[in-house]
């Protein structure tokens, strides 16, 4: 059966646009968690950013603390991250590369690029019994180097196929990127799973890539309960309003 993890990043984009330098605010991330693991979704996933853009530290360990499925923790492979990583003790860990001045995250990591350094980042990781996943874009020689680097997992990045996906054409090649490198990665004994950029309509031709084990989404969700949840809001609001004596 695919996974869901859900990336909580958003809920907590919302929160800081009013909450910003305070202790807490609505709406809370933990809670939101919560509500996801209820609802059936295998795990939870929150970037904590360099820049502390939306999920704060505090929220990692509360998170820690009260989900029971796995925590995903996505960060940049960073000294300052590695070392929050080893103390939190997430189930896994997803390296991911940060710029400050995107929106999200834009690309995949370069993994070729970065072959040493990331085998030692992994290596310290899994020595504290956390597994490591590699954000990267679906190519084979980022997939043949997530390899060599010892990862568990590739999270292959299907922002391009969501961008593409209403032009026919572009659709179908990164299809087949997608294929091609989750083949490559299940033939090196690698786990494979995808993220970014998708939602209800671009979901099920996804569903031509092999060897998925678990998608992360996160906007189109959020997004989602904004639209499914606005009336039972009103109506909440409207049902305390009634106690005015008036
Ligand atoms: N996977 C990774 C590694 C990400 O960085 C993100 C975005 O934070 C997601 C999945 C979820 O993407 P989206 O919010 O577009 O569903």
């Amino acid at each position: 059966m695919l996974k869901l993890g859900v990336n909580i990043d958003h809920v907590a984009t919302l929160r800081q646009a009013r909450y910003a330098g305070r202790e807490r605010g609505e709406p809370d991330p933990i809670e939101a968690a919560l509500i996801c693991e209820a609802a059936g979704a295998h795990g939870i996933t929150a970037h904590l950013r360099e820049d502390r853009r939306h999920i704060q530290d505090r929220d990692m360990q509360k998170l820690r603390d009260s989900i029971k499925t796995r925590l995903n923790f996505e960060m940049a492979n960073t000294e300052e991250m590695i070392l929050f990583a080893l103390q939190l003790k997430p189930e896994i860990v997803c390296l991911v590369p940060e710029h400050r001045r995107e929106v999200t995250t834009e690309g995949g990591l370069d993994a070729v690029g970065q072959l040493t350094i990331l085998t030692t980042s992994r290596q310290r990781l899994n020595d504290a019994g956390i597994e490591v996943s590699l954000f990267i874009d679906p190519d084979l020689a980022q997939v043949q180097a997530s390899s060599q680097i010892g990862a568990q997992f590739v999270e292959l990045h299907t922002g391009a196929y969501g961008e593409q996906f209403h032009r026919k054409k572009e659709r179908q090649d990164e299809l087949h990127r997608l294929v091609d490198s989750s083949r490559k990665a299940h033939e090196l004994g690698i786990g494979v799973n995808a993220g970014h950029g998708l939602n209800t309509q671009n979901l099920s031709e996804l569903f031509r890539v092999p060897h998925l084990i678990e998608l992360n989404i996160g906007h189109s969700i959020i997004s989602r309960s904004v639209t499914v949840g606005l009336a039972t809001a009103v109506h909440e609001m409207l049902h305390l309003m009634r106690n005015y004596p008036a």
